[in-house]
């Protein structure tokens, strides 16, 4: 891999999956400190879907997790399916059960998306007001996030913005519903103004399948892939791209 690729995109390749979920849980560790004493608070986005997986276990062992004043960690949800939180494939249950139960989080500090699966248009309307409850901010000032971890998909996606999918051109909403055509529903999901105004953008993403796109992600023209619309927009916005060695193998 090109070392001025790393550095422009701010690339990080671990060995492994488990090195790399270790790394990001430490990442969290860092910049949860450096939030809580510049802001007295951490404010957090989290993502669904198989890879984070590892990283919330993590994060939620002693060793880790003990690092960590929880009682000024918040959590909100990046995307959600429209399913039931009993659902396998419930994003809020899945980061419930290997980060949020094992954890001294106060239920307080976490902001749940409720029935996803019964209107998604309201569920969305009703997340973004649960948002501007928490930011209060005046105007069109956009919320800013400390931590905004996102996935890579196969198909260039990130959070639950699809190629092609109508929420790709929302300038003014931070949280909508987004008709998803090639999966035939819908999703819910945080816009790219939100996104891009984070603090810390963290893209996590690994294994062997993936390769190509994060290459083409990477290094190939602009505007292909949403996830390429994923910039550090905000004055003091970082953007870091933490992945395993088989997902940077094509680099
Ligand atoms: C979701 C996501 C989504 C995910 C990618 C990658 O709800 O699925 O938040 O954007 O990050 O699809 O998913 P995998 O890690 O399962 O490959």
């Amino acid at each position: 891999m090109h070392s001025s690729l790393m550095e422009t995109k701010n690339v990080s390749v671990f060995e492994t999956y488990d090195e790399l979920v270790k790394a990001t849980a430490e990442l969290f560790v860092r910049l949860a400190d450096e939030s809580i004493k510049a802001r007295g608070r951490f404010i957090t986005s989290l993502s669904g879907g198989n890879t984070p997986k590892g990283f919330y276990a993590r994060l939620a062992e002693k060793e880790i997790a003990s690092q960590v004043d929880w009682s000024k960690v918040f959590v909100f949800f990046g995307d959600e399916r429209t399913v039931a939180y009993q659902s396998p494939d419930s994003n809020q249950r899945m980061i419930t059960e290997h980060l949020l139960s094992k954890v001294p989080l106060n239920r307080e500090n976490v902001f749940a998306l409720i029935d996803p699966d019964m209107d998604p248009k309201q569920t969305a309307i009703d997340y973004e007001r649960t948002m501007h409850e928490f930011f209060r901010l005046a105007g069109d000032e956009l919320p800013e996030f400390d931590f905004m971890l996102l996935g890579l998909g196969d198909d260039g996606h990130t959070a639950s913005l699809f190629p092609g999918s109508p929420a790709l051109q929302e300038t003014q909403r931070w949280f909508v519903e987004n008709k998803v055509e090639k999966l035939n529903t819908v999703r819910l999901t945080t816009t790219f103004p939100v996104i891009n105004n984070s603090r810390n953008i963290i893209f996590l993403a690994s294994g062997k399948s993936k390769a190509a796109v994060l290459k083409d992600v990477l290094t190939g023209p602009e505007g292909k892939y949403p996830s390429q619309n994923v910039r550090a927009e905000n004055g003091n916005g970082k953007l870091y791209w933490y992945v395993d060695k088989d997902i940077a193998s094509e680099l």
